[in-house]
């Protein structure tokens, strides 16, 4: 397999473990749910964004490069990530923070801080503007000789997507071992690249399980769209051609208000996955996602018999979206 032969940074110890949830699941009345915790990768407090960041950064030291500069909202946890691993490999990280109100360090904005990260406000919520900011950014490190990379939101494209070609294969070694079979692969969507990356996977290396985005931040028409760019860089940088993806699985409908927003299934969710499994779910991602995944397996979407794998993608400092009305609505 090509993406055995591009270059990563070794981080953390694969595969990440799947684990069956064995009090929601009759809870549910579903099928069998099943979790790969990639929440408990460790570097930098984890995630799904050190998978990416472990190509992405590598491709940076192979060019040489002296500063990245990345972009997210004042919550990212893609730019906390980014931040922490930098210090670890001793690259100086600037970050283009999106969103135009006065914040607090706290959560991941604050950990950027601990990670000795340059923070920029760059004061617009509009994330199509950034790009810009950012190429200057990077112009002006040049006039100063430094070599600057550029990481684009979510650490999408052809690059930061191997990160989840390479989880949809270690997701396959692992239904192997353990003689079982998904019929859905059900994770949270924001940027597309980890979408992008695991449909990469199926459609090189083969599979059944159906790939399932729960968007948290964009509407579908624009998501797909993104998530298929992904999919053909990833297909480029593998240089492989001839390969053309089908339809992808993305549902909108549970985005509710807004990014970062919680819905009351979201919290739904979160309450539930911590009083049947002890396990933490943020209100951004993961809550979200599986309270959508909730939402599909009481539309009998699944069959009883079904085993569906859910990926916790981390998220944790974003508890602090968490408001006060939030938290009574769960403890009430
Ligand atoms: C915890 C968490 N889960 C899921 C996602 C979504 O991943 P992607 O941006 O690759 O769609 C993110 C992205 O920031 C994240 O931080």
């Amino acid at each position: 397999m090509r993406v055995r032969k591009i270059k990563k940074l070794g981080l953390f110890e694969k595969p990440t473990r799947i684990e069956f949830l064995e009090n929601l699941s009759p809870h549910l009345g579903g099928p069998n749910i099943y979790m790969k915790r990639d929440d408990l990768i460790g570097e930098a407090l984890g995630g799904n964004k050190v998978r990416k960041l472990e190509y992405l950064l590598a491709d940076a030291l192979s060019k040489n490069a002296d500063v990245i500069i990345t972009t997210g909202g004042p919550q990212s946890n893609h730019c906390r990530i980014t931040a922490g691993i930098c210090a670890k490999i001793g690259l100086k990280c600037v970050l283009v923070i999106g969103g135009a109100g006065k914040y607090e360090y706290e959560g991941n904005l604050m950990l950027d801080r601990i990670f000795g990260a340059e923070v920029i406000f760059s004061g617009t919520r509009d994330f199509d503007a950034i790009p810009a900011i950012m190429e200057k950014t990077a112009e002006e490190f040049r006039k100063k000789g430094q070599r600057p990379y550029i990481i684009p939101l979510g650490g999408a494209n052809g690059i930061g997507a191997l990160g989840y070609l390479e989880a949809y294969l270690e997701i396959q070694k692992q239904m192997k071992a353990a003689k079982i079979q998904f019929s859905s692969i059900t994770i949270a969507n924001g940027s597309g690249g980890t979408q992008a990356g695991l449909e990469t996977g199926k459609l090189i290396s083969g599979g059944d399980a159906d790939i399932i985005g729960i968007s948290v931040l964009f509407k579908k028409a624009k998501i797909a769209g993104i998530v298929f760019k992904d999919i053909y860089e990833t297909l480029g940088v593998l240089g492989i051609s001839g390969k053309k993806p089908g339809g992808i699985n993305v549902f909108d409908e549970y985005i509710g208000k807004g990014y970062a927003i919680p819905t009351p299934l979201t919290l739904e969710a979160i309450k539930l996955m911590g009083r049947k499994e002890g396990i933490v779910l943020d209100p951004v991602y993961t809550g979200k996602a599986f309270g959508g995944l909730m939402d599909l397996i009481g539309k009998k979407k699944f069959s009883k018999k079904d085993n569906v794998l859910f990926i916790h993608t981390g998220g944790y400092p974003g508890m602090v979206n968490m408001r006060a009305e939030h938290v009574s609505a769960i403890v009430k």
